[in-house]
């Protein structure tokens, strides 16, 4: 099957890749969902939303100070550095991610569409200007935003929040476009990203899944492998450079 695939990506243009928790799963960063998923142990309404954080501000900075230590301390793992090799691939590529952790650019692409933001940037919570500096937040003293005063809050996307909509419509231009689109480590439960893979299929995009479990996207895949992101990618990797040297 990977040889397979490995000639639809010789013949494609287009390549499109969107990527969801599982594939920094095996950096060490815990998943969403699933049995060690992160929403077990936190109540995601008490955490991840703007009431939250209007509500206990100290607490909601607390959480994401520990995943943001947390995501210093890991690394790229070998499927971050095989999904760069893609970039060769294909006249178009573009990576999209529901990752906030910044692994594929600390794995050396730029250029990628973040829908959920990122982890490591401040943002105002009134006027939502970006706080370029980086700073790390002390919950007991929140730092505020130099144009309006409000307090920063972290640039991620709570739930009940608008994606950035620049980004999520080049998202959906680029799935359009798809001649080939993988869906990696994603549950594709949560919309409007799991619309992405869907629309792509529709318009003709052959469509690729990697997850070692089923989702609601398998049965519409063409290809599924049932493995994890950082085994498998590097073997396509391997056999599509065999190929092309064929
Ligand atoms: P989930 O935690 O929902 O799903 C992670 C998926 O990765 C699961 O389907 C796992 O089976 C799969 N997985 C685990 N290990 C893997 C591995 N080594 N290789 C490949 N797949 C593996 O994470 P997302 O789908 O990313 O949103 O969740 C989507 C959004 O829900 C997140 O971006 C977040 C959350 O609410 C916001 O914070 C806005």
């Amino acid at each position: 099957m990977l040889g397979e695939v490995a000639r639809l990506i010789q013949k494609a243009r287009r390549g499109v890749v969107l990527t969801g928790a599982g594939i920094s799963a095996e950096s060490g960063v815990p998943t969403f969902r699933g049995k060690d998923g992160l929403w077990k142990q936190y109540r995601a309404e008490e955490l991840a939303t703007l009431e939250a954080f209007r509500a206990d501000s100290k607490l909601v900075w607390e959480w994401y100070n520990w995943r943001r230590e947390l995501i210093r301390k890991v690394h790229p793992n070998p499927g971050h550095y095989a999904l760069v090799e893609f970039k060769s691939w294909f006249e178009d590529y573009t990576l999209i991610t529901q990752n906030v952790d910044g692994l594929h650019r600390r794995a050396g692409l730029d250029d990628i569409l973040e829908l959920h933001g990122n982890i490591q940037l401040n943002i105002c919570v009134e006027c939502r200007l970006p706080d370029k500096a980086e700073l790390d937040i002390d919950p007991d003293n929140i730092a505020q935003c130099k144009h309006c005063g409000g307090k920063l809050r972290p640039g991620v996307v709570w739930f009940g929040e608008m994606l950035p909509q620049a980004v999520l419509q080049k998202a959906f231009r680029k799935a359009e476009e798809a001649d080939i689109f993988f869906s990696i480590g994603t549950s594709a439960l949560v919309h409007p990203a799991a619309s992405l893979p869907v629309l792509a299929r529709q318009r003709g995009a052959k469509l690729v899944e990697i997850n070692p479990d089923e989702t609601p996207l398998t049965g519409l895949a063409d290809y599924y492998f049932a493995a994890r992101a950082g085994e498998l990618l590097p073997r396509l990797v391997e056999v599509v450079s065999k190929e092309h040297k064929a």
